[in-house]
């Protein structure tokens, strides 16, 4: 039988040899991959490593436990080495993760632009809330109205020329027999509404949009809001009115202002007054704002016709009631010195950034 001749110390050199280049290839590994790859080639069940064993048997006997421990240090090391970069590779690793997750809290932040009230919700509202003070309540009705409430119900029948003050835009759909749809030219059908709703004591506030078939300019919008008012009980008066709409006006511009009632005409009201405030810009002196009457209407009123109450189905022997309508756009132009009604319906961010 032929042996190899081979001595311990060969193979410890070799041993030492092959456990100095793994020891570099595992800290050249740069991923878990490569470092696996150097792990097999080493240590595993084919690994160089227990390649060297098949000297053993050509080894005299008592040095062969000498080549095993030699052996098992040399796994032992390279093992090692493989456990301490498995562990610095992970780290790695998370230090990139958190590097590119990283956000530096030391930069200042961008601005969230923040939203504010449209011009003419904001006036909506602060109507409402001055005649919540007085036991208003806010309803709406639908801004697709019948001819019926719109017109008939608030005393203005079909042939009635009062129709002309109102350039109406009706809408196409299929109305029941003798009905036809519009787009509502006023609050004031949701006055009849609340009164089929709602027993006296009744005071109500409808603010809403309007439409109307409009020739557009700084003074005219083909849609707008109104405010409506209705008040009725037993015993009203034009006079509770007047003070009512005192109180509002002192409310809403900051200070009681001289007013005045002047005749005016509804179908819907008798009597029906225009209600004037002296006018802001020049106090009454005269100005080209006011129209050098030193006045300005800002709103149509009356005691509620006794036809109407009837329609809504209140005894007119035994109720009274007024009504008020107001354009709060209107209000809103005096209150900002805004001089085109347009630009409330332009989405221009130029304008309406102006709220904030
Ligand atoms: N509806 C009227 C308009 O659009 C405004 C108005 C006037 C409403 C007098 C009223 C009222 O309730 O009493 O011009």
């Amino acid at each position: 039988m032929t042996t190899e001749r081979i001595d311990l110390d060969s193979v410890a050199a070799q041993l030492a040899e092959l456990r100095d280049r793994a020891l570099l290839e595992i800290a050249d590994a740069v991923d878990p991959t490569a470092l696996d790859r150097v792990e097999t080639a080493y240590l595993g069940k084919k690994g160089s490593i227990k390649s060297l064993l098949r000297h053993m048997p050509a080894l005299p006997a008592e040095d062969r436990p000498r080549l095993g421990s030699a052996a098992n240090a040399a796994q032992d090391a390279v093992d090692a080495a493989v456990s301490e970069r498995r562990v610095r590779l992970e780290s790695l690793a998370l230090e990139v993760r958190l590097a590119q997750e990283a956000t530096d809290a030391t930069l200042p932040g961008r601005p969230l632009p923040r939203g504010s009230l449209h011009p003419s919700l904001e006036i909506n509202r602060e109507i409402a809330r001055i005649f919540g003070q007085f036991g208003f309540t806010v309803y709406e009705g639908p801004e697709v109205e019948t001819d019926e409430l719109n017109f008939q119900a608030l005393n203005i029948p079909d042939d009635h020329p009062a129709r002309d003050l109102w350039d109406t835009m009706y809408v196409a759909n299929e109305a029941p027999e003798g009905q036809r749809y519009l787009l509502r030219t006023h609050t004031s059908p949701t006055q009849i509404r609340v009164m089929e709703q709602q027993k006296p004591p009744i005071r109500a506030l409808m603010p809403g949009r309007c439409f109307r078939y409009e020739a557009v300019d700084a003074s005219h919008q083909f849609e707008f809001f109104q405010v409506e008012g209705l008040m009725i009980d037993e015993g009203t008066t034009l006079a509770h009115l007047r003070g009512l709409l005192d109180q509002f006006v002192a409310a809403l511009f900051g200070s009681p202002r001289p007013t005045r009632f002047r005749p005016g005409y509804y179908p819907f009201t008798e009597p029906s007054v225009a209600f004037d405030v002296q006018c802001l810009i020049c106090d009454g002196a005269g100005c080209p704002a006011c129209g050098r009457s030193g006045w300005m209407t800002i709103l149509g009123a009356g005691m509620v016709h006794p036809n109407v109450l009837a329609r809504g189905g209140l005894d007119p022997e035994r109720y009274q009631g007024f009504a008020f309508g107001m354009g709060p756009e209107r209000i809103a132009m005096l209150r900002h010195d805004i001089h085109d009604i347009r630009t409330f319906l332009d989405n221009d961010l130029r304008f309406l950034e102006q709220f904030r």
